[in-house]
């Protein structure tokens, strides 16, 4: 059966059978979630753009606050970008939410303020690609056109024993041409999300449950048993992995340092304890040296202070911090490229040490004003955990 489209073996009959079974179980079965309680294009092409890279429990609450905060395409226009970060904190993957303020503001000058309805003019807007376009299409506007997404491939790959491989973007033109001839034409959003809900409840990526299957009896892997051999994937590459020191460093007024990021490039504008990135063979140095140095040494912060007072060059990534305890810890974070591995300290500020134009101060309680990414938000959790000091 190698290479052969087996949907194009499909009787009118059969491809009709699949589409009622398919539609009767997502009818039954769909979850309810808050993009589904009515077909407002606004708010589907929010919930699909978080939807992209972030799993559907942790987008709801996201989504219930978003829409809160920018309840029109109007709204989203106008949007302050530090709030709208600050909506987006914890998603990662930031530039999505940038790219959203633009797409509304492209809306409301090339569009008349009104989501467009084609296909074309929807592929338009600034980060909407051919998955996103198609979820929107179909979904909103009832356009026949196939929403294709991991899920969507894998569930796809196995009911045809497709075995084109799904990490080259050149496979993508098998999975349409396939989707294409499934889709139900009158009810295409309703398929693009039993597709979607299928992947994610039962034809999940290990041991699928294909004894709960609705359309079991029409998957050709199911038939031969090979279920596993599908999705084909290449290995991605392995992302680069990045050291850095980080430095939670503390002043007298229990105020903590804050550095705000370049405005361009990774996590632009958003607020991080100081890291300073170091080569592995320095960040696996320091690592075993403070490990020991930790072991040895009193918390008394005064004595330390006084020693730190002439001598404070304490390590050369962050001069003039009185060390307290050196290592809290690692944190690592992945950003689809790159591993970053911070080895998290904790230090008093000197009188000597000055900050930089990007820096502030902050308190703790004061932190929920600045937007953080994952990596700051596993330093602070590491702190509380780990280490509170005393007076
Ligand atoms: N994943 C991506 N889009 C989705 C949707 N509309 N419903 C459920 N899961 C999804």
């Amino acid at each position: 059966m190698k290479n052969e489209k087996y949907w194009e073996t499909w009787s009118d009959e059969t491809l009709k059978s699949f589409q009622e079974t398919f539609i009767a179980w997502y009818e039954k079965e769909k979850r309810n979630l808050p993009w589904r309680v009515n077909l407002d294009p606004y708010r589907i092409w929010i919930s699909e753009i978080m939807l992209q890279q972030t799993r559907v429990d942790t987008v709801i609450d996201y989504y219930y606050r978003f829409m809160e905060w920018f309840p029109t395409i109007q709204d989203l226009a106008e949007a302050p970008d530090d709030k709208l970060l600050k909506a987006w904190e914890g998603l990662g993957y930031y530039s999505r939410a940038r790219n959203l303020k633009i797409a509304a503001q492209q809306i409301v000058t090339e569009f008349n303020g009104e989501m467009p309805k084609t296909i074309e003019e929807i592929r338009q807007l600034k980060g909407i690609g051919p998955y996103t376009a198609g979820a929107i299409g179909s979904i909103a506007f009832q356009l026949p056109e196939p929403a294709i997404d991991g899920n969507v491939m894998r569930v796809v790959s196995r009911l045809f024993e497709i075995s084109d491989d799904i990490a080259k973007s050149s496979s993508r033109k098998v999975f349409e041409e396939a989707m294409y001839k499934i889709i139900d034409q009158k009810r295409p959003g309703d398929f693009n999300q039993a597709m979607m809900d299928l992947g994610s409840s039962i034809c999940t990526p290990t041991s699928p449950k294909c004894e709960v299957c609705p359309i079991q009896a029409y998957c050709l892997s199911y038939k031969n048993n090979t279920m596993t051999n599908f999705p084909v994937k290449s290995k991605k590459l392995k992302p680069k992995d990045v050291y850095y020191i980080g430095g939670i460093i503390e002043n007298k007024e229990q105020e903590f340092l804050l550095s705000q990021r370049d405005e361009k490039g990774l996590l632009a504008n958003m607020w991080l304890f100081p890291i300073v990135e170091v080569t592995k063979e320095r960040f696996n140095f320091l690592q075993k040296n403070w490990a020991k140095e930790d072991q040895q040494m009193s918390l008394n912060f005064e004595e330390q202070s006084m020693v730190a007072e002439d001598n404070s060059d304490i390590f050369e990534e962050f001069p003039q911090v009185v060390w307290q305890k050196r290592t809290l810890g690692e944190v690592t974070h992945i950003f689809s490229h790159l591993k970053w591995h911070i080895l998290v300290f904790y230090g008093r500020q000197t009188g000597l040490m000055s900050i930089e134009k990007n820096q502030t101060w902050a308190t703790k309680e004061n932190f929920s004003n600045y937007v953080f990414p994952k990596p700051q938000q596993k330093m602070v959790e590491l702190y509380n955990q780990d280490f509170r000091p005393k007076d």
